[in-house]
């Protein structure tokens, strides 16, 4: 059976210019077209959303991405884990069912890289024809306390885990633009070293880099022979397009 990984970024879901606020209507639109598409396939699904105003604003407040700070972790994982439970609510409204699953608990890393993962509970949800709903969250690590980890970072080890056969990230654009504002249909390790200079962090506060980060995660994914797409999740139906295997936004590929 195949495997979709999807994203939907914290650009989309928040308002990423406030500290926790949601936008309920794009969740619940995102919500009813994976609904949708899950009704009428069998594929599996496992999604993962950024923290968008949920967990940028607290992390550099406390600034986790410099140290350890025991109440900045706390206060960044509650607030995200709001925004997770209301994502997972949708979905279940929608009328598929959805499990929350808290990067906190089921990941260890080290100077910021995954070294454990459970992903017996994600395997049997997905056996059992429920999505799980993973987030960006603020994660223990073995060599500085607590390290951020980025939706953008989950999707490839996921991926590579499960042997995924679609990975999207869905943002507030319309891809990755270059300098005129145009997408760029295709992103490989060779013509990256051109257009790096155009791809920046977030126009909002944003610890983990960005469309910049994004591209990142996603390229060295692409190294590993898994291509996957960024594309604008804000736009009604491109989610739903994505799902269903259509060419939208920019492909991320090793050629
Ligand atoms: N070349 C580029 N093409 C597209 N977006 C770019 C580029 N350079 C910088 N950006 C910025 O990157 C932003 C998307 O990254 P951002 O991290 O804010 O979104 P996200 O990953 O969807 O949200 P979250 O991190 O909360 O999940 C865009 O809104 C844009 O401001
Ligand atoms: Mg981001």
């Amino acid at each position: 059976m195949s495997l979709i990984i999807l994203k939907t970024g914290g650009s989309v879901i928040t308002e990423k210019g406030s500290i926790s606020r949601a936008r309920e209507a794009e969740i619940n639109r995102i919500s009813t077209e994976i609904a949708t598409f899950r009704k009428d396939s069998d594929s599996q699904i496992i999604l993962v959303h950024g923290a968008g105003s949920f967990g940028h604003p607290q992390a550099l407040k406390y600034k986790l991405k410099d140290g350890f700070d025991a109440q900045g972790a706390y206060l960044t994982h509650t607030s995200v884990k709001v925004l997770n439970s209301r994502v997972v609510e949708a979905l279940n409204n929608a009328g598929i069912h959805a499990l929350p699953v808290h990067p906190m608990s089921a990941c260890l890393l080290e100077n910021g890289k995954i070294i454990d993962f459970h992903l017996g509970q994600i395997k049997v949800m997905l056996e059992k024809g429920i999505i799980p709903v993973l987030h960006g969250d603020v994660v223990m690590d073995r060599a500085t306390g607590t390290s951020v980890l980025s939706g953008d970072r989950i999707i490839p080890y996921l991926a590579l885990s499960f042997k995924a056969s679609m990975i999207g990230a869905g943002s507030d654009v319309d891809g990755v633009l270059d300098e005129k504002g145009s997408v760029i249909k295709k992103i490989t390790p060779l013509n990256f070293l051109d257009l790096k200079k155009n791809i920046k962090g977030s126009g909002a506060i944003d610890v983990t880099g960005g469309m910049g980060g994004k591209v990142s995660e996603l390229l060295e994914l692409a190294g590993k022979g898994v291509d996957s797409r960024i594309f604008n999740a804000s736009r009604k139906g491109i989610v739903s397009r994505f799902l269903y295997g259509e060419d939208v936004g920019t492909l991320i590929s090793n050629k």
